[in-house]
């Protein structure tokens, strides 16, 4: 059975892949320094598939641990990096957190894989290395735009660091995934987003209003270029985006791939506006949602949403569940939460 190790794999959209992987009949390795995830996922995972992974509290940022990690597991089969912090804003405050943490550990992990004679990774990039694309929907021969963020920075230099590697270790076999926005949660209901302190992004923004969290939804701007002038993105649910890893991997493992360093769009190819989220959210919970219309988000591009083509065509991945699937799983996920 092929060992595959998943960096941040107690994190939202590692501890979902590990579940596919799992079910997909991969004996997986989960790597975590818990600095932003729980223990308790870990069972949760095991809770869904009756299959337990091995897990290794590790942080990457720690050559000497990776190197002695990579000793003790000699027989791996691929790697999928998810581990990485990804808030926007707290990357602005904190940048040199953010490359220590995201670009070192990148480095002391390759460094490893390309001592082997074959070494299959994938890395998790985001549609942020687009910035406000000129053209939509986003393609993968879009250009990268200088980065509105040090996190969205951190995604640029990581998929050129992949791709200088890969120039001259053909061992290094590669794909990007470029995720758009992940939501939801597994539709059991035992794993989902655990946002510490308050949330960033919209979605769990928007659970934790209709539980009572917070007392309401600040939608930042309605005075966008946009039909009802608030931002558009392409809201995917985590559990095709999981999905989409395994796909990927398994084009690695059976050599389906073209080049050693492939990247691929993940999203529905589908933009939604923050209302209509919030319209999405009300029809799949019946509640009314109390939300006010504030000021424009810094750093907040326009509309953003995926050309799936390449991931359809080429991948063979496409994206099942809709905004509304997604949402419905959100909201059973935070209902969980408060009753747990
Ligand atoms: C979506 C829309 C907000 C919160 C970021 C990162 C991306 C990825 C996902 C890590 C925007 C609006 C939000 C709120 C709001 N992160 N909004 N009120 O900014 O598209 O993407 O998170 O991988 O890399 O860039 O996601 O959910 O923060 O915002 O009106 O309380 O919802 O203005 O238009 P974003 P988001």
């Amino acid at each position: 059975m092929a060992k595959i190790v998943v960096t941040g794999g107690l994190g939202f959209i590692g501890s979902h892949t590990v579940v596919e992987l799992q079910q997909d009949g991969f004996e997986v390795i989960i790597v975590d320094n818990l600095s932003n995830s729980s223990i308790n996922v870990l069972e949760g995972i095991q809770s869904i598939t009756g299959k337990t992974a091995i897990f290794e509290k590790l942080d990457l940022k720690n050559k000497s641990a990776v190197q002695e990690f990579f000793i003790k597991y000699p027989d791996i089969s691929g790697l999928i990096h998810f581990a990485a912090s990804k808030a926007v804003g707290e990357s602005v405050q904190e940048p040199l957190l953010y490359y220590e943490n995201n670009l070192n550990t990148l480095v002391y992990v390759l460094q490893e894989l390309v001592k082997k004679p074959e070494a299959h990774f994938i890395f998790s990039s985001s549609c942020t290395v687009y910035g406000q694309a000129d053209d939509m929907p986003i393609t993968e021969q879009a250009p990268i735009k200088p980065a509105e963020s040090p996190y969205g920075n951190t995604k640029q230099i990581g998929e050129e660091i992949i791709k200088d590697t890969c120039k001259v270790k053909p061992n290094l076999q590669a794909i990007a995934l470029r995720y758009f926005n992940p939501i939801g949660a597994h539709p059991s209901a035992k794993i989902g987003e655990l946002p510490i302190g308050v949330p960033q992004n919209l979605v769990p923004f928007i659970t934790q209003t209709a539980a009572g969290l917070r007392p309401s939804l600040s939608v930042f701007g309605n005075d966008y270029p946009t039909p009802d002038g608030t931002c558009i993105r392409d809201y995917i649910h985590v559990v095709d985006l999981a999905k989409a890893h395994v796909v990927a991997l398994k084009r690695l493992l059976q050599k389906k791939h073209v080049t050693n360093f492939e990247t691929f769009n993940i999203g529905t190819g589908v933009g939604s506006s923050v209302l209509e989220v919030i319209h999405a959210f009300e029809r799949v919970s019946n509640l009314k949602l109390p939300f006010k219309i504030t000021n424009r988000r810094e750093g907040d591009v326009i509309t953003a949403f995926a050309d799936t083509t390449k991931a359809n065509n080429i991948l063979g991945w496409k994206a099942a569940s809709s905004l509304d699937d997604a949402m419905k799983s959100a909201w059973k996920w935070e209902q969980r939460l408060r009753n747990a």
